[in-house]
């Protein structure tokens, strides 16, 4: 009989080590766009790629905003540098960190991309569901991670910015009422990316311990004995970011 391995030999060892490296070596990139150009056939791979997230009720309601223009640029960055100043939402040494946003990234980069939710974009739904927005969110922020890797894959940093008055941006990008900006995204090539989120070399916050995030059969429930293999491999594990990372 075939192994579950060989049933799916179509994703090969290969494919799967680039997929891992590719999650773990994944960054959001500010401060290290270079201006050189996206070719199209890169740009279009992306945007394959984000469309073919999952999205609930197979609704897809994302739009991807190509945002070239520098007029247009320009006043999304005063937009987010005021959105920024008025917000004054950490205190002492957090604000500093945090107030390094490096929004100098919406200019320096190749391309900002704008992806929203149209909330009304529904197919009929197959199950008699109210309608919930926030479904239609989450499908949204799935076609980001699906772009986000996939320009990581092609050798593009991606960088979310999203404290801005969503209004100004709205009105700035003329989008209509019914649909949410969701992320706004500067994309470029870069100079290099770095090993770890520029938040955890800041000493803003550690990585967690996954460990600590995994319960059994209900909140915070304890694993049984024969259920704690799990905790104990995640340990043995721990290196499996890093080597993977590398593409070990
Ligand atoms: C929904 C969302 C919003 C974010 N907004 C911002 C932002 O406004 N400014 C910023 O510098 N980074 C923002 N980030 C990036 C996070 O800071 C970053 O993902 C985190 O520090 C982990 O780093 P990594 O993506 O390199 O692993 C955002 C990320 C997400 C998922």
């Amino acid at each position: 009989m075939e192994t579950v391995e060989q049933q799916n030999k179509n994703i090969s060892k290969d494919d799967r080590k680039g997929l891992y490296k590719t999650i773990f070596s994944r960054r959001d990139v500010r401060n290290q766009f270079l201006d050189t150009p996206i070719p199209d056939e890169v740009l279009s791979r992306i945007l394959y790629a984000a469309h073919y997230a999952p999205s609930a009720g197979f609704m897809q309601p994302w739009d991807f905003l190509l945002i070239r223009n520098s007029e247009t640029r320009k006043k999304v960055h005063a937009a987010f540098t005021l959105a920024h100043t008025t917000a004054s939402m950490f205190p002492g040494e957090k604000q500093d960190a945090c107030c390094d946003f490096k929004l100098k990234g919406i200019l320096d980069c190749a391309l900002n991309i704008c992806v929203t939710c149209d909330t009304t974009r529904t197919s009929p739904v197959p199950f008699d569901l109210p309608h919930v927005s926030t479904r239609d969110t989450y499908s949204s922020v799935c076609t980001i991670q699906n772009l986000w890797l996939a320009a990581r894959a092609e050798g593009l940093g991606v960088g979310w910015v999203s404290i801005i008055d969503e209004e100004t941006l709205k009105a700035i990008l003329e989008i209509p009422a019914h649909v949410v900006p969701v992320g706004y995204l500067c994309v470029g090539y870069v100079s290099h990316f770095l090993k770890k989120p520029e938040m955890e070399n800041d000493g803003w916050l550690p990585r967690l311990d996954i460990r600590n995030l995994i319960s059994f059969d209900r909140w915070h429930g304890q694993p049984e004995r024969s259920e704690a293999g799990i905790l104990q491999q995640l340990k043995q594990d721990a290196d499996f970011p890093a080597a993977a990372q590398e593409g070990e």
